[in-house]
């Protein structure tokens, strides 16, 4: 296992996390996974015998259960995990159960940490924007929890990159702890990532932690373009429909995947782990998984990388509009672009801008 340090803080983390939010089954929850304590037991276990050191859930996740069964199959091996755990959506019907309010936070701090049996929580998301709270309050609350040894790392989850940069400056200017991770979602099939939320993250020194790398499971060959959906798991339900842009692209990406893996005798889910895992700025990529064998099997992406010639040919089947103001970036102004502005530009062009 490779261990990334995560941005710039001292922490380092394994390349690949495990997810929970299949963990339990409460819910609109059921729709995900409804992996019980056993078979968390089991998927724990395997994740750490290949060195994976670093749990993502939150208290969202079946509306606490996921966390409660964190706490109960890590019981005895804490030192060898690092839990990131998240805050902001609603936990109850109260005007006051959700949000980032120095209320909501600390109280949600702390029904987490008993949750999870633990005396702190290694990484805190904020596990989405919100508008109605001063940002200034927010990031309080959140480093008075670092200064109380609740918590030990901050971090954000689906923020835009213009609110993650007003999050990073607001804890600047006032001295607190500031965020250390980015928590989003990024994929073969969706890489809109790329316009702001990588340049930032590479720019701010924040590692990127990311989520459904599958697209929740349809980067697997399980789902066909004749609209053939798996009997089982999430294929059930429309679950992975939000996370695949555009269904057609999607399905000519499969296609280069299967080839993909085919040439390397692996899965067309490490296919499109293998991907994300090695694209520029991010710390780790965060599996989730049905069963002991679906994570064993998406494990394995770490003993392998993919050719850089099958990184292009990736590149050009899930290619996206070069939006403004990139378009113009590239064409006007490639002479004064950053490290950060050339890892999105580069990737969409195919070729060093220099030499356009
Ligand atoms: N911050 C956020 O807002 C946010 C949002 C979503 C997720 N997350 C985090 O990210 C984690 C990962 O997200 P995700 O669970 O959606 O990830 P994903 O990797 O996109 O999808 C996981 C699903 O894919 C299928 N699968 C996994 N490995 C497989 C394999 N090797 N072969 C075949 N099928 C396989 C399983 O679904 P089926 O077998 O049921 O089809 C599994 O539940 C979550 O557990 C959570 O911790 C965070």
């Amino acid at each position: 296992m490779e261990y990334r340090q995560l941005g710039r803080s001292g922490l380092r983390v394994s390349s690949l996390a495990l997810g929970t939010m299949s963990f339990g089954g409460t819910g609109r929850f059921e729709a995900v996974g409804t992996v019980d304590v056993g078979e968390a037991r089991r998927i724990t276990d395997v994740c750490l015998d290949a060195g994976v050191n670093l749990i993502d859930t939150a208290d969202l996740y079946s509306y606490g259960a996921a966390e409660e069964m964190v706490g109960t199959v890590i019981k005895g091996r804490r030192d060898r995990v690092l839990i990131s755990t998240k805050v902001a959506f609603a936990t109850g019907l109260g005007p006051n159960d959700g949000g980032l309010s120095r209320h909501h936070v600390i109280a949600a701090c702390e029904a987490s940490l008993r949750r999870l049996q633990v005396d702190h929580i290694d990484i805190y998301h904020a596990h989405m924007w919100d508008g109605h709270t001063p940002l200034s309050e927010t990031m309080e609350a959140l480093d008075t929890l670092v200064r109380q040894g609740k918590v030990r790392y901050l971090g954000c989850s689906n923020h835009s990159a213009w609110h993650f940069m007003k999050a990073l400056a607001v804890s600047d200017g006032l001295g607190l702890e500031r965020y250390v991770s980015h928590q989003i979602y990024y994929s073969v099939v969706a890489r809109e990532a790329e316009y702001e939320l990588i340049p930032a993250a590479l720019d701010q020194g924040v590692g990127l932690l990311i989520w459904s790398p599958l697209a929740g499971g349809f980067l697997t060959g399980n789902y066909k373009r004749d609209g053939t959906r798996p009997a089982e798991g999430r294929g059930r339900t429309r679950w992975t429909d939000g996370l695949v842009r555009d269904p057609e692209q999607a399905f000519d990406i499969i296609d280069v995947l299967n080839n993909v893996a085919n040439d390397h005798g692996t899965s067309i889910a490490q296919a499109a782990l293998s991907y994300v895992l090695d694209a520029p700025g991010v710390t780790s990529v965060i599996v989730g998984a049905r069963s002991a064998e679906q994570v064993a099997d998406s494990l394995r992406v770490a003993n392998w990388q993919l050719e850089p010639a099958e990184r292009e040919r990736l590149d050009a089947a899930s290619a996206m509009d070069l939006l403004y103001p990139y378009s113009h970036q590239a064409a006007e102004n490639a002479d004064r672009l950053s490290p950060a502005d050339l890892s999105l530009l580069q990737r969409h062009l195919g070729q060093p801008l220099a030499q356009r």
